[in-house]
């Protein structure tokens, strides 16, 4: 059995892309990996969340992971900040980090643009502890959006120095899984770039559906077709991007074919989508409800998931610490 590691930030509720990315695949992996799914809280200190609304925030992605259908049963789902021993890990790999290139890393140089009166060294070093998630693991594969291959690279190239410096191959190279297919990526509905849970452009999990309906019906699109067999704009695109995710083969086939004959209409298109959407997300956002209420039940899964974790990430430290040549007295 293959080793899995993936985690989700706890910075604001799962959408579309989530899980059209990441989570579509977790499922698909749990029953024939040793999966290690967990909620990325240490990373979400980067953006200062208030301390009152921390704990709210990992509930509800952790609601979220479960009313997907990770099953806390088989594989292992699990808090970050339950895991101490991924911080030391992460002190160790960042003292062969170069700091110049994480200041190369594209997640900074776009960090730097949008939040520029908070540039900690929490998100410089934010590919180090990823990097420390998953090889503290020892993870082989690692299911994630496209996003993250620089950050995958990124694992590869600590795991591959950490072997090199010390002459030993202790840590396998992690790559970035998805089921052989190119790394999928949802487009918000704003016309331009990928879904995201700060950007104002996404559609949750735990939407209701007249929530969905409004934001497909101002979803941004074009003026329309002028000559048969024209390409679509970007923002076009990106709802037949998403239709291709949520609806049938024949349902993107009919507008696609309208769109082709200049005849589509995006009002119809749109009020197709919603109700795929809705149709997709309800059940999830019911049982997310659910699991909310239950909070014994929550407690429960997340004593069981640290535990496991810490047997695998405790041993790890262990080793590694012998490697570098911490011994006893
Ligand atoms: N950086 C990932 C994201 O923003 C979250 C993450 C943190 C992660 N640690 C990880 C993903 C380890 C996979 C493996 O989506």
């Amino acid at each position: 059995m293959e080793t899995v590691v993936s985690g989700i930030r706890s910075t604001g509720n799962l959408h579309l892309g989530n899980y059209f990315g990441a989570i579509r695949n977790f499922l698909k992996m749990q029953n024939e990996n040793n999966c290690y799914f967990f909620i990325a809280d240490y990373h979400a200190l980067t953006t200062h969340p208030k301390s009152k609304d921390l704990h709210a925030n990992i509930k509800q992605v952790l609601a979220e992971y479960l009313a997907c259908g990770i099953d806390p049963e088989i594989a292992t789902v699990f808090i970050q900040s339950d895991v101490p021993e991924v911080s030391e890990l992460y002190l160790l790999l960042n003292m062969n980090a170069y700091v110049g290139e994480l200041e190369r890393t594209t997640s900074f140089k776009e960090k730097i643009r949008k939040q520029p009166d908070n540039i900690n060294a929490g998100l410089l070093t934010y590919p180090v502890l990823m990097a420390a998630d998953i090889i503290i693991h020892r993870a082989t594969k690692v299911p994630v959006g496209k996003d993250q291959e620089q950050h995958l690279e990124m694992t590869r190239r600590f795991a591959r120095r950490f072997n090199m410096m010390y002459e030993v191959n202790y840590f396998p190279e992690p790559d970035a899984y998805n089921f052989g297919k190119q790394l999928v990526k949802i487009p918000g509905l704003d016309g331009t770039g990928k879904m995201g849970k700060s950007e104002g452009n996404g559609i949750f999990l735990s939407d209701t559906p007249a929530d969905i309906r409004k934001k497909v019906m101002r979803a941004v699109t074009d003026t329309g077709p002028t000559a048969p067999g024209q390409e679509p704009s970007e923002p076009v695109k990106n709802l037949f991007t998403i239709m291709k995710v949520v609806s049938e083969p024949d349902t993107v086939k009919y507008f696609r074919g309208k769109f082709d004959t200049c005849e589509i209409r995006y009002g119809d298109m749109k009020k197709q989508l919603a109700e795929d959407i809705i149709k997709f997300t309800d059940p999830i956002r019911e049982r997310i409800n659910d699991i909310l209420a239950d909070n014994k039940y929550l407690a429960g899964v997340v004593a069981h998931g640290a535990e496991k974790a810490r047997e695998s990430a405790s041993r790890t430290v262990r080793e590694v610490r012998e490697i570098i040549g911490y011994r006893p007295f």
